[in-house]
Formats: structure tokens, sequence, C-alpha cells
């Protein structure tokens, strides 16, 4: 989500200013590049050595650098997307609200417009004064955004708010904050994906090949474009490390079952990617079952039709399903589509050249309600994603 994004972070002096070292790390991880300006009170916290290693660019603090090179703020404010103010003291916050200016981290503030975020760390009643207070409107008023302070142990040993935003907490705020002008932002999305484990007794399962990785890979694709993410994942050895998906992991179809029908509701897309068993024991033994006798009879039942399920409550929802044929695609595909109440199907035709589980490929025909169908080449599933949320972004103004 911050690939490529130009953060030039700002840091005042207070103690919270170590965070930053860890701040940065986070955000050059997430790909972005970061500059550093420091007050001169702030490098007595935390040194420009670190935060140029960890940056990996030189670290401002004086108008004139060692060689007196003027570090031109207009530019350095003009080179932003973001200019993060982190921690920001009680004096900093002053000024800012006041219009001085007599540091290049000042300088560089007042030269940039309107995308300044803030985020304070002060001590229990600094932060309360209404002076504080006041500048906080007041920058408000300015167009800057504010990263509240968070509650919990101050340096001075008091307890309450003042501290400075939880690094983590402020990359869920920089991520909301790129998300604005993508196309999916303000829309929630549920994916399901990966197989089911139907337990037969306390060791034992039956379950499938699915890797879970092509719904994995829409539901990054999801939040790459802004929608708010909750993924329900079977029992699948993909990590997930986008900390802006909700992960909620289960285990058979019942559980899974359970958490969508809980998340339905509030969803604006719906894809039902997940290999869910089609049958499961109707007796799971409490105890291991012996080798006993020399034939086991294993009686199954139904599972429930997650998607199935979905399509009869859906009211405004966009829902996707997957099929997965060996033969008469189409004709299969559209059945389905039809018979589960969806707006879009994938189809996957299985052949020996498109082993769809467990591979990293795949090839897709998308259906949709108003029977258009789209052929896709053969692709990663990376890309596959990214053909199927475009498609999930074209259709829904069309959505009745
Ligand atoms: N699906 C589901 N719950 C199930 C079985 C399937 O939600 N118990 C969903 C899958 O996630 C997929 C779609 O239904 O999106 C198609 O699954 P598939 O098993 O191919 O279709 P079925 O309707 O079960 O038909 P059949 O197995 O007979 O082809």
């Amino acid at each position: 989500m911050l690939n490529n994004k130009k953060i030039l972070l700002g840091i005042t002096g207070g103690i919270a200013a170590y965070k930053c070292a860890h701040l940065v790390r986070l955000l050059v991880k997430q790909g972005a590049e970061v500059k550093v300006i420091l007050t001169p009170a702030a490098a007595e916290f935390i040194t420009p050595q670190t935060l140029s290693v960890l940056s990996k660019n030189t670290v401002i603090t004086q108008f004139f650098d060692a060689n007196n090179n003027w570090n031109n703020h207009v530019k350095l404010a003009q080179w932003a997307d973001v200019f993060l103010i982190t921690p920001l003291t009680a004096n900093t916050l002053a000024k800012m609200a006041n219009g001085l200016c007599d540091s290049v981290l000042l300088a560089t503030y007042l030269s940039s417009k309107n995308k300044t975020i803030v985020a304070p760390a002060m001590d229990l009643e600094m932060y309360q004064h209404p002076t504080t207070q006041q500048n906080l409107q007041k920058i408000t008023s300015f167009g800057n955004l504010i990263i509240p302070a968070e509650t919990g142990e101050l340096a001075s040993g008091l307890v309450g708010e003042g501290r400075m935003a939880e690094p983590e907490n402020i990359m869920v705020f920089l991520t909301h904050f790129f998300s604005r002008n993508l196309p999916l932002y303000g829309k929630k999305a549920l994916v399901n994906a990966g197989p089911t484990y139907e337990a037969i007794d306390p060791v034992r399962f039956i379950g499938n090949r699915s890797s879970g990785k092509m719904g994995i890979a829409i539901a990054q694709k999801l939040s790459e474009f802004g929608a708010e993410v909750t993924l329900v994942l079977g029992p699948s050895a993909q990590e997930i490390e986008n900390k802006n998906i909700h992960l909620i992991r289960v285990q058979s179809a019942d559980e899974m079952y359970n958490a969508c029908l809980q998340h339905y509701n509030l969803q604006n897309i719906v894809v039902c990617s997940a290999a869910v068993a089609d049958y499961k024991p109707e007796i799971v033994s409490a105890q291991k079952i012996k080798k006993t006798d020399e034939t086991l009879t294993l009686k199954l039942i139904k599972t429930k039709d997650i998607l199935g399920v979905l399509g009869k409550q859906k009211t405004t929802q966009c829902l996707i399903g997957f099929a997965l044929e060996t033969e008469n695609l189409i004709d299969y595909a559209t059945k389905k589509l039809k018979n589960k109440n969806l707006d879009i199907i994938v189809a996957n035709a299985v052949s020996e050249q498109n082993n769809v589980f467990g591979s990293d490929s795949n090839k897709i025909t998308i259906i949709d309600k108003h029977n258009k169908i789209t052929n896709f080449e053969f692709n990663t599933k990376h890309n596959i994603a990214n053909h199927i949320v475009n498609y999930i972004i074209s259709y829904i103004p069309k959505q009745t």
C-alpha cells in the first residue's frame, strides 16, 4: 500500500523519538521512500546516524549541511507525498499553530500544502492543557491531520493519555490516508479461501489440496484497491503479511459458514473462493478410531453450501463465486451463477495444462449475471487476482 510513497518524517524532541527507528523500518519494509528531518532537540534523543542507516537517506538537521550546502526546505516539502511529524512536542505544536520558523522542520512544514499528519506525544497534563488542545484544533483547521496520542504509561511515570501512537498504528493511519483516492475506498469486502478439514476423529480429517493462494491474492488486491477486507481462511500454510486484512482462521466448513454469515450483512463485495468440502462425516468419533476391522465405512453428509446461503440472503452485496469444472465449463458455471444467485462467477477449467490446486498460475473465464463472458489468458494467480478485482470494480456501478 505504501509502495513508492514518499514519506518525509519530521521528528521533534521528545523521549518517544526512539520509536521512530522502528517506524522508519516499517515504512521502508512497506516500500516507502523515507527522508528524515530532526529538530536540534530531537537529535538529543535519537541519532541522525541511526535514522540515516534505516532510511537509506541523509538525515537533515540544519538549514545547511556540513559542506555548507543548503537543505532546500521547499524542495523537500514538494518531494513528499506526506509530511509526518512525530513525536510532536507541545513546543513544536505551538510554533506550528503560530507560524514560527526557527528550524528546518518548521520551514518545511510552512512550505507543505495540506499534507501534514502529526502524532503528538506529551505528558498527561501537557496534553490536556487548554493551550495544547487549542493548538491542536488550530492546526486541524489549517487542514493538518492528527493521529491522537494513546493512553498508557508516560515517561513521567504517570498513566494516561499522551503516549505517541505506536508505529504500527501510525502505519494503519497512513494506509487509510493513501487509500482515500483508491476505487474501493469505503467498501467492505469478505473473501473466503483455502480448503476445509472435516474431522473423522481427533487426529484424522477429510480435506483437499487447495492452497488458498487464489483467494489470498484476491484479498490482497481488494485491500490494495482500498477495500476494508475480512479474509476467512481455511487451514492453509500461507502467511498473511498484510496487517490491514482482518484474518479469521477456521478449520471446518461449519466454522467457515458461521464466520462468513456473521460478517455478511455489512459487506459490499463477497468473494467465495474457498474449496469447501461438500461432505463431512456424519459422526465424528470422540476417540481415535482403531484399525480393528478389515474395512471401515464412513457415512458422509452434505456440508452447508455457504455460497448458496449467501446468495439466498443477498441484499446489496456483489457476490462472486468460483466454479471448477472438468467439462462443459460455460454451461455448468452459468447454471451455478443462476442457481446460487451470484453476480459474477469465475470459472476454472481443470485440465492437465491447468492444474489449479497448489499451483501459482491459473486460467479463468469470468461470466456475469448479464451473460457477459470474458476469457483471460493463462497467468499467475497474482495477475489473475488483479483481473478479477478490476472486473469487480467495473461491475459494481452497473449492479442493480
Ligand atoms: N461452495 C460453498 N460451500 C460449499 C461448496 C461450495 O460455498 N459447501 C462454493 C465454493 O466456494 C465456490 C462455489 O461454491 O465458490 C462452487 O463450488 P463447487 O463445489 O464447484 O460447486 P457445487 O455447487 O458444489 O457443484 P458441484 O460440486 O456439483 O460441481
